[in-house]
């Protein structure tokens, strides 16, 4: 336990900083290799917290291993375990240890990543490391991106940029298909579409954006007046795992003069696999693409991506210069991060996927990516062959829906619904697995996005049982 005398001001002796540090290492650690023993979720009730935990601001400090403490075993716990091996809902992720330390490591650092001047060493790093998506994704040179907090932050720098390429019209619009993700929406709200410019294109059975459906919209909306801005496109949607006809809405986007955005945050990645590479064919041909390293590339959060084909469509819109930035004009040469988006004070993201690269090499990636596809797929065999399970969508990347019904069940879509309903809540409240749901063409379903790369089949199939099991007995009652 340190004394007083380790803590002058806002100041702490070596000691004591390296103790904690230490204490909050191992913490960490222990935490991440007993993941697999620990429920999936934790939470509590804000009434249960509001009469436990204390509201008071203490004017003098406590002991700075009691903090820790009360952080690492009262707080943190209280969350969804997102990187648990047997968390299969929204969009898990399961950081790698290099990440979390170059998170730290930056913090310590007190980087800030916006300009050359701050931050030549951490710009190059950013700079090699947008490379390396540019060449992932077989951008060409002119390529060029920044880290942003995440897919939605990176929308809206990408549709900045669409507006200003279609010359800022009045009454723009923005297509979206009724599987894009809610985000582009917001995004397209925040750069001024109103809401009637907002267009919800319809899918195809496979959840995919229908291109005739889009074209006809496209003409019609011109004939009335509005004017196209950006086409956006899934590249894994978050629903389904679909991904929509890139190659034939990247002509059209060309032959129409519109700008076509690939919200790849969560799909995007398994362009490193070869097998993944090959779904994702002709994402190169769009004028920007979203990904999201914190996602399918295993990093902490917040660790997103706005790549752009023509880096000069960032730089020109975002490219605002104040007086009391003139210090940091060093040239084309020296780009200055914070003139590609919308953050000026930003930290060093770029560098835990650096880390975490350097440390395992890309086969390492690469592997983990092909086993969740792989997982993914045993999953659906799996459920197509089950008694008690329905597929709803094939599996698609990382994710598969699905849902209990047996082949001669006589239930309502409603029976269903609140059957599934039940066995979700099961699942929830057992906490050996979690998973969510979402809605297809009025079905309610289950769905597991199966990317973690500690997940192993037998956590897939465990969590299946489970599903099957609770399915079984809530057909009974
Ligand atoms: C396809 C897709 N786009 C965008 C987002 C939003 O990304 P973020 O939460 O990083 O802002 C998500 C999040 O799950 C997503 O799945």
């Amino acid at each position: 336990m340190k004394k007083e005398q380790d803590i002058h001001g806002l100041e702490m002796s070596s000691e004591l900083m390296l103790d904690l540090a230490r204490q909050a290492a191992e913490l960490t650690v222990e935490r991440i290799k007993g993941l697999s023993k620990e429920g999936v979720w934790e939470g509590e009730f804000r009434q249960v917290l509001e009469e436990q935990w204390s509201r008071e601001v203490p004017e003098r400090g406590k002991s700075a291993q009691e903090v820790l403490k009360l952080v690492a075993n009262k707080i943190l716990p209280l969350a969804l375990r997102l990187d648990h091996p047997r968390c299969f809902g929204f969009v898990p992720s399961s950081p790698t240890w290099p990440g979390v330390l170059a998170d730290f490591i930056t913090a310590g650092h007190h980087v800030n990543q916006c300009t050359w001047l701050t931050s030549s060493g951490p710009s190059q790093v950013e700079l090699i490391v947008i490379d390396w998506f540019r060449r992932w994704i077989g951008y060409p040179k002119s390529a060029g991106g920044l880290f942003t907090s995440g897919g939605s932050a990176a929308s809206v720098d990408a549709l900045v940029a669409a507006r200003e390429a279609a010359g800022h019209p009045e009454r723009g619009a923005v297509y979206i298909s009724d599987q894009g993700h809610s985000s582009l929406a917001r995004s397209a709200m925040v750069i001024g579409i109103r809401p009637e410019g907002i267009r919800k294109v319809p899918t195809d059975r496979y959840f995919r954006l229908d291109l005739q459906a889009l074209k006809d919209m496209v003409a019609r909306d011109r004939t009335a007046g509005l004017n196209p801005i950006a086409i956006c496109a899934n590249a894994g949607s978050t629903s389904t795992g679909a991904i929509d006809p890139l190659g034939e809405i990247a002509n059209y986007c060309q032959d129409e003069g519109i700008w076509f955005h690939v919200d790849a945050a969560y799909g995007g990645f398994a362009v490193i696999a070869e097998e993944g590479k090959k779904l994702l064919h002709k994402i190169e041909h769009a004028d920007s693409i979203g990904l999201d390293a914190h996602k399918w590339f295993f990093q902490p959060y917040e660790a997103g991506c706005l790549m752009v084909k023509d880096i000069k469509t960032l730089e020109g819109p975002f490219g605002v210069r104040p007086n009391f930035l003139q210090d940091t004009v060093w040239g084309d040469k020296h780009p200055n991060f914070s003139d590609r988006g919308l953050q000026l004070s930003r930290s060093f993201r770029a560098l835990k996927v650096w880390m975490s690269v350097q440390t395992f090499g890309m086969a390492a990636f690469r592997q983990a990516i092909s086993n969740a596809m792989k997982f993914t797929a045993q999953a659906e065999q799996y459920i197509d062959k089950s008694p008690t399970l329905e597929l709803l969508t094939p599996s698609s990347l990382g994710i598969v829906c699905f849902r209990v019904n047996s082949k001669d069940s006589p239930l309502s879509e409603e029976e269903l619904t609140e059957l599934n309903s039940k066995v979700l809540t099961h699942i929830f409240w057992d906490g050996s697995a979690f998973l969510t749901s979402t809605t297809l063409r009025e079905k309610f379903s289950l769905r597991l996005c199966i990317i973690n790369h500690n997940t192993t089949w037998n956590n897939v199939r465990k969590t299946l049982q489970a599903i099957e099991k609770f399915g079984r007995e809530s057909f009974k009652n």
